[in-house]
């Protein structure tokens, strides 16, 4: 009986251990807007590669691509609400729901992968993820860095915003991304990246733009012929996870998917240094496509679209927030 009574307490906490342990294992389902392949994907094997790790194998990571779990604007609301655990979109998807982030999607801002990397991982990028937790509910784990967006189309050589005339061009639902292109003359069509593709094949739109990586991983040259070499906006990928749910895991949780998310981050910036070049040279010697170089080294581009900056000097929080960044990069205040 004495012994019984002893045992009891151990009994119950050994119960109680392994009940925590079970509640803590977990498959994450991840979403992601592009196919597998491409640097999103990366980012995303990477990290789930790395939390496993981190956890002895209690959290597990599924990734479903190609906007399986939704369009990349309903996987930040999903991710925000509790319903999706992890999601990675381009930057441009969740300006819309945490304007400030509009400072790394304004034209010309960020000119190369170093100037992203400075942006995202400094003081600004803290300033983004505790924006994004306050205005759309969802903390940035990580970046995965695309590459500058190029644009494509089906029609012709473009080497001047003029060439642009008649070309009907997909964006983003982007407000700075739509007013760059009337900028440079034309209105273009607004559409969720994941009809892009479709709306490209069936000739409703006849270019986009997007990093060399992106077009490969998502097969447009299949449907587009041409590439504009130009810079116009650095692709800016972050892993998100809705705050609710990072709040709800316990703080050695939290630290090891703080630390997941830092290291496929530094992977992923690797990455992109790696291939870009040999996945240009793929979509030029393998799948035919034409790269124009923008003329004038992009300056008749470059003027015209940045005179829309002080438009969106509100939604970024004050023009300080820019003069902030082109700090950092080491130019010029706006
Ligand atoms: C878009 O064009 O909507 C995005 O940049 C696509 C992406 O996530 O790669």
């Amino acid at each position: 009986m004495k012994m019984k009574k002893m045992m009891l307490p151990a009994a119950i906490s050994a119960v109680t251990l392994a009940l925590s342990a079970s509640a803590m294992a977990a498959t994450w389902k991840m979403a992601t807007g592009d196919a597998a392949g491409g640097t999103q994907y990366e980012l995303g094997t990477k990290f789930a590669e790395l939390i496993e790790e981190k956890t002895d194998g209690d959290i597990k990571v599924n990734i479903f691509p190609n906007s399986q779990l939704g369009s990349e604007q309903d996987t930040v609301n999903n991710a925000s609400m509790g319903m999706l655990d992890l999601s990675i979109v381009a930057i441009n998807n969740i300006t819309p729901f945490s304007p400030t982030v509009g400072v790394l999607t304004l034209p010309y801002v960020i000119q190369s992968a170093e100037d992203a990397k400075k942006l995202t991982q400094g003081e600004i990028g803290d300033q983004m993820t505790e924006n994004t937790i306050r205005d759309a509910g969802v903390r940035i784990l990580g970046w995965a860095y695309s590459g500058c967006r190029r644009l494509t189309n089906s029609v012709k050589p473009v080497a001047t915003p003029e060439d642009l005339d008649g070309l009907v061009i997909r964006v983003p639902k982007n407000e700075i991304m739509i007013a760059a292109y009337q900028a440079w003359g034309v209105n273009p069509n607004p559409l969720a990246w994941s009809e892009t593709f479709t709306a490209l094949q069936q000739g409703v739109v006849d270019g986009q733009d997007n990093p060399y990586i992106t077009i490969d991983a998502m097969k447009f040259y299949e449907v587009q012929d041409h590439v504009t070499d130009s810079c116009y906006v650095f692709s800016l990928e972050p892993l998100i996870m809705g705050e609710g749910q990072f709040q709800s895991l316990d703080p050695e949780m939290q630290q090891a998917v703080l630390d997941a998310g830092k290291e496929a981050t530094e992977h992923s910036f690797e990455y992109l240094l790696e291939t870009e070049a040999d996945i240009k040279d793929k979509l030029v010697n393998e799948h035919g496509m034409t790269i124009t170089e923008p003329a004038n080294d992009e300056k008749e581009w470059i003027e015209q679209a940045t005179q829309i900056w002080p438009d969106f000097y509100d939604s970024i929080g004050g023009k300080e927030k820019l003069d902030q960044a082109l700090e950092a990069l080491g130019r010029e205040p706006a």
